[in-house]
């Protein structure tokens, strides 16, 4: 038996490189296996002592559960969680290093996604989507920085400190939740339901997708105001629009793919009773020539 995989891992089997980014109670560190230095991984890094001041200590827990529980299925569109392990100071989780980056800096390099980029992207989105909620996790903070690339740009979905179950019964992420114990998504990609009911389904995620799925083709999400009121008071009367704007000078990006529009009309329902399911999503129009079950094909890098 190979030990090495046995005995608890600490900070001192790896030898850590730059830091690749931080949150607001952690920092991600690239790190190298001293045992196997091919083996390269993203360590987040959580002051313990910051935590416990914060009061993030359930968002930690809620992460580390959630991603325990999501990298039993092996699904390519999460970021796999290796090692937890912790010393005096610190909390550390061993995670895949995804050297393709953000997903939003992919696309203000880009600017905007063509179509075909757009809709590559979305069916992996809605294909890890349909696998998150199958496993009764609502990951409630989608949005393209939660978004990564690997070196062959397929995407991978991080930072579930922000994860809830659907599962009310058998709550193994998290025994105390409820859905009044705060805001903790993003103002651009919160649902109307979190707003106006303080109400977080698994729908809310189809909703930040769906405004994914604007951005990816505009450029910015489709609800922003100056500030995060502004945005609220959009979001709650669906005040978006496809037009560009007068300081676009672009002019030719006035043509947008009416299927595109379509999608997205169908997501961006303020009632998510009646909001398109994942299920419905893979019947539209845009997706006719894609082959769901073709997971090689969806899973296709797009740098390779
Ligand atoms: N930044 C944050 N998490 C990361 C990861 N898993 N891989 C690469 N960069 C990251």
């Amino acid at each position: 038996m190979d030990m090495s995989r046995q005995r608890k891992r600490t900070a001192a089997d790896f030898v850590f490189k730059e830091e690749l980014g931080h949150g607001s109670y952690s920092t991600v560190y690239k790190a190298v296996d001293k045992r196997d230095p091919k083996r390269v991984y993203a360590i987040k890094v959580c002051s313990k002592a910051h935590i416990i001041k914060e009061r993030k200590v359930k968002y930690v827990t809620i992460e580390k559960n959630t991603m325990n529980l999501l990298a039993q299925g092996n699904h390519p569109g999460i970021v796999k969680l290796y090692y937890t392990f912790h010393d005096a100071d610190n909390l550390y989780f061993a995670l895949d290093f995804a050297s393709g980056g953000e997903l939003l800096a992919l696309l203000h390099r880009y600017g905007r996604f063509n179509d075909a980029l757009c809709r590559h992207f979305t069916a992996q989105l809605v294909d890890t989507l349909e696998y998150i909620h199958s496993r009764g996790v609502i990951h409630r903070d989608l949005k393209p920085e939660n978004v990564l690339l690997d070196r062959d740009g397929r995407l991978m979905i991080t930072d579930f400190g922000a994860a809830a179950t659907t599962d009310k019964t058998d709550n193994p992420i998290d025994d105390d939740f409820t859905p009044a114990s705060s805001f903790v998504g993003t103002a651009e990609y919160v649902s109307p339901e979190l707003l106006l009911h303080n109400r977080c389904t698994p729908s809310s995620d189809i909703w930040a997708l769906g405004c994914m799925i604007y951005q990816f083709t505009v450029g910015s999400p489709p609800f922003r105001g100056e500030n995060e009121l502004k945005t609220f008071a959009k979001i709650v009367e669906l005040d978006y629009t496809w037009n560009p704007s007068r300081y676009d000078m672009d002019k030719s990006n006035t043509s947008i793919n009416p299927m595109i529009v379509d999608t997205v009309r169908r997501i961006l329902v303020t009632d998510d009773a009646t909001r398109i399911t994942l299920a419905q999503l893979k019947l539209l129009p845009w997706f006719q020539d894609l082959d769901w079950k073709d997971k090689g094909k969806i899973w296709q890098g797009v740098f390779t």
